[in-house]
């Protein structure tokens, strides 16, 4: 197995995100692998969150660098740039928590304005590039087809048709990943990816991960509770807790690290040694106790934000389960 230090696809160099006197992120470092699952795992509150809003441009971090390397060379500092250019030219794609589909929209509609970017740039930004040329045409063609390579990749091509907000949960989330493949990214953030899966689901998420990362040569970024997809999946684990880094290294290697036992368990200082030598992760997923509902959530005061970019809150969107989108 290749180090991911070798040929680092991201480098997340003494990241810091303050949130007035909350310390988000503290001063994290980490090398996400070319052709490299990297799963970033913590408790809930641990930062996981923040960490991809700043990979993102979506929050500017207080400090530090993120410098992101295209396999020919290209070098973007991801800290100075608008999120909107970190998605078109440094080509990073990304999932949320929350699913963000356009649910009246049908399946084909979502896929194809993931592609409208690319689309706009054919048509020369002319409404006589979108009639005249030959050169959107194709560009069209190119687009109908990557819509059609995706939804029979994630198993959607009968239902392509139908409202996104009328696909079952799991059907959402493998469509959400589908959308973020049609932007063409070289990095692929996904949000909690498995959360609200049954087992069958999460066993096809993860066929689908490995897909994406060997036969598309993909780093893919993975947050995730659920540690039957984590230790089954991930080629290097970073383990966050409170903001800071506790652990990295492969899935072997945390299995068996005490501080991120510790940080699952929640145990005080004083009795790490009980829980430490008796408990290993793998037994925590075994009883099922490192799976998201049962993760301790950590209470910690909201102060509103002051990043450099006005985001004052988060925006919150309603889980899909609660909310029947789309056409009926
Ligand atoms: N916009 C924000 N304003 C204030 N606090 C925030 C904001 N975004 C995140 N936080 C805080 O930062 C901490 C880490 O949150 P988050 O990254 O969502 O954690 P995770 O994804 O690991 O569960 C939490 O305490 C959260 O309340
Ligand atoms: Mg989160």
């Amino acid at each position: 197995m290749m180090n991911w230090t070798k040929d680092p696809e991201l480098q997340v160099q003494h990241l810091t995100m303050r949130f007035g006197g909350l310390t988000a992120i503290g001063d994290l470092s980490f090398d996400a692998g070319r052709k490299q699952i990297t799963a970033l795992i913590g408790p809930n509150g641990a930062g996981k969150t923040t960490v991809f809003n700043c990979i993102t441009g979506f929050y500017k971090p207080t400090e530090g660098m993120i410098k992101l390397r295209h396999p020919d060379g290209k070098e973007f500092l991801l800290e100075r740039m608008d999120d909107f250019i970190i998605t078109q030219k440094a080509k990073v794609a990304r999932t949320f928590q929350n699913i963000r589909l356009f649910s009246g929209m049908t399946l084909l509609e979502n896929l194809m304005v993931a592609q409208h970017n690319t689309l706009m740039r054919a048509s020369g930004f002319t409404i006589g590039g979108i009639f005249g040329s030959g050169h959107f045409k194709r560009a069209e063609n190119e687009a109908i087809e990557k819509c059609k390579y995706w939804l029979n990749k994630v198993n959607l091509t009968e239902r392509a048709d139908d409202a996104a907000g009328d696909l079952p949960y799991g059907a959402q989330r493998r469509l959400e990943i589908a959308r973020a493949m049609c932007t063409n990214p070289r990095l692929l953030c996904l949000d909690e990816p498995a959360a609200g899966l049954n087992p069958r689901e999460s066993d096809e998420l993860n066929k689908l991960l490995l897909s994406i990362r060997d036969d598309h040569n993909m780093a893919i970024l993975l947050i995730e509770h659920d540690m039957s997809v984590v230790m089954g999946i991930s080629d290097h684990i970073v383990v966050l807790d409170y903001g800071r880094k506790i652990a990295d290294g492969t899935p072997n290697e945390i299995k068996n690290d005490p501080a991120v036992i510790r940080a699952y368990l929640g145990v005080e200082e004083d009795e790490n040694e009980v829980a430490v030598g008796s408990v290993k992760v793998a037994d925590l997923v075994n009883e099922g106790l490192a799976v998201h509902a049962n993760v301790p959530t950590r209470t910690v005061p909201k102060v509103s934000a002051s990043p450099k970019k006005p985001v004052a809150t988060k925006t919150v969107v309603k889980k899909p389960a609660a909310k029947k989108g789309g056409r009926k």
